[in-house]
């Protein structure tokens, strides 16, 4: 017997799929009053007369008749049964479909069932919620100073109307008894994100008090949250409901539905920051404007958008804050930059949110800045480039470095080339060699949190002996590591969140804080022993180790071949303490204690500075020392590689060095895709 789909799925699923955006990626709808329409992929027509409702979910054609919801378009359109359309559909929204013929499937179904439920009870709600804050606004004693705190930011009852503004008045249990007269109503309330019980005392009472409150609907025009504004400067400002089962915030845009019952055919949408700005430019007749909810704009977000519009633009706040989320937005948008489609930048002056600048400046004058904001193209270049001189050959190609990734993220097309043959034009590099850079930077592995990664022995690519599987082992950790390190170097100069947590060591300078990238070796201001605490030089964790544990260099028959082309910072002592230690094996015929290695380095250049390492015993970790050792050597592997990616780099800022830097970026690939392969082959 076939199975049948429940019903409640079918509500589910339809509930969950916008047909506006379903016949959208069949044929091209344009926005014609509160409808849309195309001409009809049903019928041959050169006017179009085939129309969608978004607000019924609902397709006609006037001209031959078809007509139906989002299932009957998908079963006309492709000619599918009404399970396979079903089938289609829920895939396109990631729901697999339940059968009724089994008692998992019932109890799926079920659940399906009471999903679907919960969510028009959590809709009902609030929307009786919506009108009893604007009715609280219309007729609560204390209606007026929400009044005078509406009029004082300039909105007037109209745009207040229009957004559904409603007051949340004083008191624990306002909206709780209006909407919840009974106990066994009060848990819905609590799903639906309105109303909150204490944790201990199991109390419960209103979410949001005293506040001026902000629907938020979803595309459909149905409220899913609300965000609550204080009228005076207690804290929390911004109060927004919970993630509910109706409610996803990294999916939602304040003012998204306004803006499209305002105006259908939408030109471009501004992503601003704050609910006040959407409301307050609106009162300024300027009705395309969207917030985030408290998040970065998402992927969601910008699809959302580019399915209404092909204009984006950002109009963030100039601080720190506002620059970090204009950046973010900029990393977002590029793999959305089709052809035809438009990002730009506002950034306003420190201080100012569209809001102010709407009241004090005007709409003429703030549109004039929407129109003049900054290109995606423009935009990108000039935030890569904040701290570089482009005159300068080195920082021409971090450029290079910084912006290949990211270039590539955008779809190929026009976009895609002219921002490649620009950061051509400014560094001198050709397409390929770019392309070359940017697979280079790639990370070979997924980088896993530094913590975790056990403790590694030397790798197999350099001649020191390792047995068994724990080689493979080994090959895999230092892969992370080094992976992990230079990925975290490279990233850290286009992510400052990354930035904190960057281990990176330059050729010879220690990173001892965020802030002091350059702070050189026995500099006034970092004392060597001030430093060694707080630093964890690989090759000087290696030192210390031989020092006090010369037997621990017995599983290092050769030297590391990536050792003696570092040029980090006493690399070269390394490798001589390694080599002294092994000759002294051989001499006395077992290794030497301690002492007698000392002895023997006391004639060096460098033994004032292997004296302090060795004093340093007590920041030892204690435990297995040849692992330690060979641990901090397979970490000098990551540096060889940053370092000769370094030496690409500033090959690359030559003039004329293009032939020679194809062939070490051919080599460098070439072993970074050897690795890959090692890694492959043990998974
Ligand atoms: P802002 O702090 O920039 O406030 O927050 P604003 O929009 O300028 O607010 P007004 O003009 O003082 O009324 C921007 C957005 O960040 C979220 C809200 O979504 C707010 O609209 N936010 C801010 C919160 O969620 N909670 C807060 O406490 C503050
Ligand atoms: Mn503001």
């Amino acid at each position: 017997m076939a199975s049948r789909i429940p019903q409640s799925f079918i509500d589910d699923l339809l509930d969950r799929t916008d047909i506006v955006d379903l016949v959208d990626g069949h044929v091209k709808l344009k926005k014609t009053g509160r409808n849309y329409s195309a001409c009809c992929p049903f019928h041959k027509e050169k006017t179009p007369s085939f129309s969608v409702a978004p607000d019924k979910q609902f397709y006609y054609c006037f001209g031959c008749g078809a007509g139906g919801n989002a299932i009957g378009f998908l079963m006309q359109l492709a000619n599918l049964n009404f399970p396979e359309a079903v089938e289609e559909l829920a895939s396109k929204a990631g729901l697999s479909v339940p059968k009724d013929d089994s008692t998992t499937s019932k109890a799926a179904s079920a659940a399906s069932q009471a999903k679907t439920q919960a969510r028009n009870q959590a809709y009902d709600l609030l929307n009786r919620a919506s009108q009893y804050y604007q009715s609280q606004l219309r007729r609560h004693a204390d209606r007026q100073k929400a009044v005078v705190y509406l009029k004082g930011r300039g909105l007037n009852g109209q745009i207040a109307q229009r957004f559904g503004v409603g007051y949340a008045p004083e008191g624990w249990q306002n909206l709780m008894l209006e909407l919840a007269p009974k106990k066994e109503q009060e848990q819905a309330l609590i799903d639906s994100g309105m109303v909150v019980e204490h944790e201990e005392t199991k109390r419960r009472y209103d979410r949001f008090r005293d506040r001026i409150m902000f629907p938020i609907k979803d595309y459909k025009g149905r409220i899913i949250a609300f965000g609550g504004r204080v009228l005076g400067d207690e804290k929390p400002k911004y109060l927004n409901s919970p993630e509910t089962i109706v409610f996803h915030k990294q999916k939602e845009l304040y003012g998204l539905y306004e803006a499209r019952q305002h105006e259908r055919n939408l030109k471009r949408i501004m992503v601003v920051e704050g609910y006040m700005d959407v409301v307050a430019l609106a009162q300024h007749n300027i009705n395309y404007a969207v917030a985030t909810l408290g998040t970065s704009t998402s992927s969601f977000h910008l699809e959302r958008i580019f399915k209404l519009v092909s204009e984006v633009v950002f109009c963030f706040d100039g601080d720190a804050a506002g620059l970090k989320a204009a950046d973010r937005a900029m990393h977002t948008c590029l793999p959305f930059m089709e052809d035809g489609r438009q990002a730009r930048f506002l950034l306003l002056p420190d201080g100012e949110d569209p809001d102010s600048v709407v009241r004090k400046e005007g709409k003429e004058k703030l549109t004039a800045l929407i129109v003049d904001a900054t290109p995606l193209s423009d935009f990108l270049f000039q935030r890569l480039s904040k701290d570089l001189d482009t005159h300068n050959l080195e920082h021409r190609a971090k450029l290079a470095t910084d912006a290949s990734p990211l270039i590539a993220t955008i779809p190929k097309g026009i976009m895609h080339s002219m921002m490649q043959a620009r950061l051509s034009k400014i560094t001198g590099l050709d397409k390929d060699t770019l392309e070359q850079l940017i697979a280079l930077k790639a990370p070979i592995a997924k980088p896993e949190p530094l913590e975790t990664s056990k403790p590694s022995a030397l790798p197999t690519t350099n001649k020191a002996p390792i047995t068994g599987s724990k080689s493979d082992q080994n090959t895999a950790d230092l892969a992370r590591q080094s992976t992990h390190d230079y990925a975290d170097y490279h990233m850290a100069h286009t992510n400052s969140d990354i930035d904190e947590n960057a281990h990176h060591w330059h050729d010879d300078h220690y990173q001892s804080a965020p802030s002091d990238h350059n702070a050189p070796l026995g500099s006034a201001k970092h004392s060597f022993n001030a430093m060694l605490p707080k630093v964890q030089n690989p090759a000087h964790a290696a030192i210390r180790v031989i020092l006090r544990h010369p037997e621990a260099v017995e599983p290092i028959t050769q030297i590391p071949s990536h050792l003696s082309e570092l040029k980090m910072q006493d690399a070269g002592v390394l490798i001589q303490l390694l080599s002294t230690v092994q000759a002294m094996h051989k001499q006395l015929k077992r290794w030497p204690n301690p002492a007698e290695l000392h002895i023997e380095c006391a004639s060096w250049e460098s033994w004032p500075m292997l004296r302090q390492l060795a004093a340093l015993e007590s920041l030892l970790p204690q435990g297995n020392y040849p692992q330690q050792l060979e641990e901090a050597i397979s970490r000098l592997l990551g540096h060889h590689f940053d370092e000769r990616y370094a030496q690409i780099l500033q090959l690359a800022s030559q003039p004329n060095a293009d032939a020679s830097i194809k062939k070490q970026l051919k080599e460098l690939l070439k072993e970074k895709e050897e690795l890959q392969n090692r890694l492959k082959g043990r998974q």
